[in-house]
């Protein structure tokens, strides 16, 4: 038998269980286990709809937002099109492309680990469908700055739909959701995707929504497996939109965390980037693989990128903690002064 995980920081999970409001409503979901949930989750995407601030037909729900992207290439894909994204990036895009018989068009990442809009839109073409930006994105944490993001929107041609990829908004700290609304009405090829598996810590229960113009969401809509959606997820988001004050100080809880941990780093002679998602993310040519190797000894379970990067999970501050521990004895060959004395600001810091 193995020796036992200590702290599993691989899969940008929270740290944090349910709240006991949350897993109340799900046992009282349990008693009721033996009837079906709703045909088409109508219901959960009005409430979704009502907290985001937005019309009920601009919401799609689906198995995880995974689950919600697989639905707008089922919708907008045809067998031989393409679907642009960076590389690296999220895995699940490539093999969503594979199952909808679809070619996937990786974009290397510019050497700072941010997505190259400018080579994003070069690899458009007749044959593109659908073209991918992750915001923060995943495994780096850099983020679009708004008006980039602005100024390719504008530039992504019609038959394009962009799937903008926000599975870490909350950790960036400046959604504003009074925007969405005028966003999504200027902006009818884009999909924004959000998801419950991570600032609200309900991954194993796989619900994650779009939003978008309302003759988008009807086609990803149509692509929904009835009874698809479960009913003590449906349950726990609920209790969970219900709490969900209690859960942006857990949000809060974690940026800190994220900062303090990037700081410390910085101290300790690596070179980490600013990042906003929930997570921290070493790169080559700082020691990556014997940082893997270190924390892989201190049984912590982080995402390993050999002779690329190190994506570790912001946890506790009990594995935080170890992480730091693990990481001390390596520093990374000296490229310049810390961070922390240049005093430079402290992105998406708690508001
Ligand atoms: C960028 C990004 N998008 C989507 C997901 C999938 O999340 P979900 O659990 O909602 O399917 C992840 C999970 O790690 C992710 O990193």
């Amino acid at each position: 038998m193995g020796v036992p995980v200590l702290h599993r920081l691989a899969l940008n999970e929270s740290p944090y269980p349910p709240l006991p409001s949350v897993r109340k409503a799900m046992q009282q979901a349990v008693a009721e286990a033996h009837r079906y949930p709703q045909f088409y989750p109508d219901e959960l995407a009005e409430r979704i709809a009502e907290w985001c601030r937005v019309a009920p037909d601009s919401v799609a729900v689906g198995s995880g937002s995974v689950g919600v992207a697989l639905q707008l290439l089922q919708a907008v894909m045809e067998p031989g099109a393409t679907m642009v994204h960076a590389w690296r990036t999220f895995d699940a895009y490539p093999l969503l492309a594979t199952m909808v018989g679809a070619h996937a068009v990786p974009v290397a990442l510019s050497p700072e680990g941010h997505q190259n809009l400018d080579a994003l839109l070069a690899a458009l073409d007749h044959g593109t469908r659908v073209v991918v930006v992750c915001n923060p994105h995943n495994p780096t944490g850099s983020r679009v700055a708004v008006d980039a993001l602005s100024a390719f929107l504008r530039r992504v041609p019609r038959h394009v739909t962009v799937l903008l990829d926000e599975a870490y908004v909350e950790f960036a700290g400046d959604a504003d959701p009074s925007d969405t609304p005028a966003f999504l009405a200027a902006h009818p090829n884009v999909l924004v995707l959000r998801t419950f598996s991570k600032a609200y810590g309900l991954a194993a229960l796989r619900i994650g929504y779009g939003l978008g113009a309302p003759a988008l969401v009807e086609r990803i809509r149509r692509q929904q497996l009835p009874f698809g959606i479960n009913a003590v997820a449906t349950a726990a988001v609920k209790a969970s939109l219900r709490a969900d004050s209690e859960l942006r100080l857990r949000v809060d809880t974690i940026v800190t965390e994220r900062e303090r941990l990037r700081h410390e780093l910085v101290d300790l002679g690596w070179h980490v980037r600013p990042g906003y998602a929930n997570s921290v993310w070493l790169a080559a040519p700082d020691p990556v693989d014997e940082g893997a190797a270190a924390l892989t000894d201190a049984r912590v379970l982080t995402r390993h990128y050999p002779g690329e990067g190190l994506r570790v999970t912001v946890g506790d501050r009990r594995a935080n903690d170890t992480v730091l521990a693990a990481l001390a004895g390596l520093r990374a060959p000296a490229r310049g002064e810390s961070l922390s004395a240049r005093g430079e600001p402290v992105p998406g810091a708690p508001r």
